[in-house]
């Protein structure tokens, strides 16, 4: 794999994080997020107008902090990087402004990144062996995706959530037992506490498929609360839920693999910092004889190293891109 190899400032602010880092080759030198999990606990989701505010008021204060850590100072930027589709439209200017305003300014290049690929690039910091091509399972509050990453920039989805995505899943599932949002981390949490195999939830679509369905978990949790009342056990139901999902995730990523005859498995995305999800698939892929690779927790919820890493690589091969460059609310993988 070759990297862009000169320091690179990379910004994500897609949904709720404000998130600048600085990368020398496959490098991480800082990587700071700013979160915004306490302005949207309140509502109990995320509000797009408020998400774009706040990313306004940190952006600037977040990219200082980045150069600082990285003991770089602008002068010493040779190339800027930022997340400009899919996200939420208010909140993808922001960081894609900063962005392109540094590089006019300074006349540096410039790389434009799927929020994706970002994710698909967290494994590629600390490397030895090149980890193309692999199966990619991204799960994330937005996204449940198994994708064939023949090289970067060349992925092909082959299996895909029919209805929730993995994190909403968890995040809803959180909601209704009382646990707060955001709530993966919650119900991993109260998980550990608890016995899997108390409630029993359906694990959606069955047979040889590669896609994925939460509806039907998220109506049984419903329904689990409305009839078990004060009774209910939350660490039980927590570790019930999270097995649910857990499991469904690890088996049908591992089973694609091998029906697709690929040697390396990926895990990434937000609910990839899950421990049971890390446990069972890392499991799985040990039987298989796969090859199993997950970034460290803090590279698997929104950040800019990833960003920074897709288009270091990009840099790398001549690639360069446009200023005006948009932001986009929905954008598919570039498969080629
Ligand atoms: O990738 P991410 O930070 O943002 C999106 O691009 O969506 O993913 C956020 C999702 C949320 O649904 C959150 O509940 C989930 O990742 N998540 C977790 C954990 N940490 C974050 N889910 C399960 N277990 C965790 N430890
Ligand atoms: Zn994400």
């Amino acid at each position: 794999m070759t990297f862009f190899t000169e320091p690179l400032l990379a910004i994500e602010t897609s949904c709720d994080e404000t998130s600048a880092a600085v990368l020398r080759g496959p490098k991480i030198l800082s990587n700071i997020v700013s979160s915004q999990e306490e302005l949207h606990r309140k509502w109990g989701g995320i509000v797009p107008e408020a998400a774009a505010r706040a990313h306004v008021e940190a952006i600037l204060p977040v990219i200082t902090r980045a150069l600082e850590a990285a003991g770089v100072d602008l002068d010493g930027v040779r190339a800027v990087a930022a997340t400009n589709r899919p996200g939420l439209v208010g909140a993808l200017s922001v960081g894609l402004t900063a962005a392109t305003a540094i590089a006019y300014a300074r006349n540096l290049p410039f790389i434009a990144v799927h929020h994706l690929e970002g994710h698909l690039c967290s494994i590629l910091s600390g490397l030895e062996a090149t980890p193309f091509p692999n199966l990619s399972l991204i799960a994330s509050g937005g996204h449940t995706e198994l994708v064939h990453v023949h090289d970067l920039g060349r992925a092909e989805i082959v299996g895909h959530t029919l209805d929730d995505a993995a994190g909403e899943a968890f995040d809803k599932g959180a909601r209704l037992l009382g646990l707060g949002y955001p709530g993966g981390r919650a119900v991993q949490e109260a998980a550990a506490r608890g016995n899997p195999a108390r409630y029993l939830l359906p694990r959606g679509l069955s047979g040889d498929t590669a896609n994925f369905s939460f509806s039907g978990l998220k109506t049984a949790m419903r329904q689990l609360v409305e009839k078990e009342g004060d009774q209910i056990s939350v660490p039980d139901a927590a570790a019930s839920l999270q097995h649910a999902i857990a499991s469904v995730l690890s088996d049908r990523t591992a089973r694609t693999a091998v029906k697709l005859g690929v040697g390396t498995v990926c895990l990434v995305g937000g609910v990839a910092a899950n421990l049971e999800l890390r446990r069972r698939l890392t499991a799985e892929c040990a039987r298989e004889g796969l090859r199993f690779l997950c970034p460290p927790a803090e590279l698997c919820t929104d950040n800019a190293a990833m960003i920074g890493l897709a288009a270091s690589v990009r840099l790398a091969r001549g690639e360069r891109h446009d200023l005006r460059a948009d932001v986009y609310p929905n954008a598919d993988l570039p498969e080629g």
